[in-house]
């Protein structure tokens, strides 16, 4: 019965195209934990605006990043998919565990910190807010465990910490949810800079894969790839080039990082990227094909984030109400 599952919340915001970091270290986790949990995947829309956004962009982004859950494997008959904006309960959630949220804990985001400095005096009070909305997410739904890459730790904590908050301050009202980070996709590197993540922000495109970007691209790029001039096939952190080829391998084959150490002894640099690339367009190819399908049929679409977004609303409007008695609001009269 779907009641006594344990479950999943985790979402991916459409500011840019999807990369294989976000691939293998979210996606790639959604679909090994679907049949386990009831899973709430979302396109974090109200996420992406923190930075500004073209809308026609924003709308076609949106229903793409929907497109490539499903086309990833994510059975929109066993998981709840929806866009966040349909569900107004995350916004006011949002809004009440701010009052209950410091500003010296939100101005120690690492990532806050990375972001404002590109946009000094006008970073905006969402960029600021943006990990209260995260934790509104996930408090909403009664969440177990939270699928996301390592960047995301420090965000998972704070909203660990947040529901505990509320939770003393009034009584028992959210779990506090755990995170779940697989192990060799949790950080995925950018090519030209291994010391960073791959980010789909980058201005350098030559430092990501894009889940669409076609396969003789994907060739190019990891030809492309920082590596270093110690030339042994070794995972450690004085080689950081190597040491995220392996881990992409790792990911996206089963291999463990053993196995390949072994595998590939005494081989070169560059049999090593071209495996590489060659296990990534093995992974993507299939997805991009579905998800090209998939953007042909919007009234396909619409039917699962309209499903998604039905139930998504009745389970946070629960939630918001219980937030809401306990704080002290008057009951609406109906
Ligand atoms: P976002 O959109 O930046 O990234 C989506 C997911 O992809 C993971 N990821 C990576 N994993 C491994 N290596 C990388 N280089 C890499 N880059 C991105 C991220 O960790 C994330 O899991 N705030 C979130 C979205 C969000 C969310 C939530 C997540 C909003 N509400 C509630 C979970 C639960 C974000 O900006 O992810």
């Amino acid at each position: 019965m779907e009641e006594n599952k344990k479950v999943i919340f985790s979402g991916i915001q459409p500011s840019g195209n999807l990369t294989i970091g976000n691939y293998f270290g979210a996606i790639k986790s959604w679909v090994k934990l679907q049949d386990e949990y009831d899973c709430y995947y979302c396109v974090v829309d109200l996420h992406a605006i923190t930075v500004r956004q073209e809308p026609k962009e924003l709308r076609r982004r949106t229903l793409e990043v929907l497109a490539t859950y499903i086309a990833c494997g994510v059975d929109p008959d066993k998981n709840t998919l929806f866009i966040q904006s349909h569900v107004p309960a995350h916004s006011e959630a949002a809004w009440l565990l701010n009052c209950y949220t410091h500003i010296g804990e939100l101005s120690r985001m690492t990532q806050f910190k990375d972001k404002s400095q590109r946009y000094g005096e006008s970073v905006t009070a969402g960029l600021l807010d943006y990990p209260v909305l995260m934790a509104a997410d996930i408090l909403l739904y009664n969440t177990d465990l939270v699928p996301v890459g390592s960047d995301q730790k420090q965000h998972l904590e704070l909203s660990r910490d947040i529901a505990i908050r509320f939770n003393n301050t009034y009584s028992p009202t959210f779990k506090v949810p755990d995170g779940y980070m697989p192990e060799a996709g949790a950080r995925i590197m950018d090519l030209q800079n291994p010391a960073k993540k791959m980010s789909k922000s980058s201005d350098n495109p030559n430092s990501y894969v894009l889940i669409m970007d076609p396969p003789d691209i994907v060739r190019k790029k990891l030809s492309r790839a920082v590596t270093d001039s110690i030339g042994i096939i070794k995972y450690n952190d004085e080689q950081p080039g190597i040491k995220n080829l392996i881990n992409i391998l790792s990911t996206a084959t089963g291999k463990t990082i053993k196995e390949i150490e072994k595998e590939y002894d005494g081989m070169g640099y560059a049999k090593l990227k071209n495996d590489v690339a060659e296990a990534i367009i093995s992974e993507i190819e299939p997805v991009q094909k579905r998800i090209k399908e998939l953007l042909e049929d919007k009234d396909y679409l619409e039917s699962i984030y309209k499903k998604g977004a039905d139930k998504a609303n009745y389970v946070a409007d629960k939630m918001l109400s219980k937030m809401q008695r306990k704080i002290g609001f008057v009951p609406r009269a109906r």
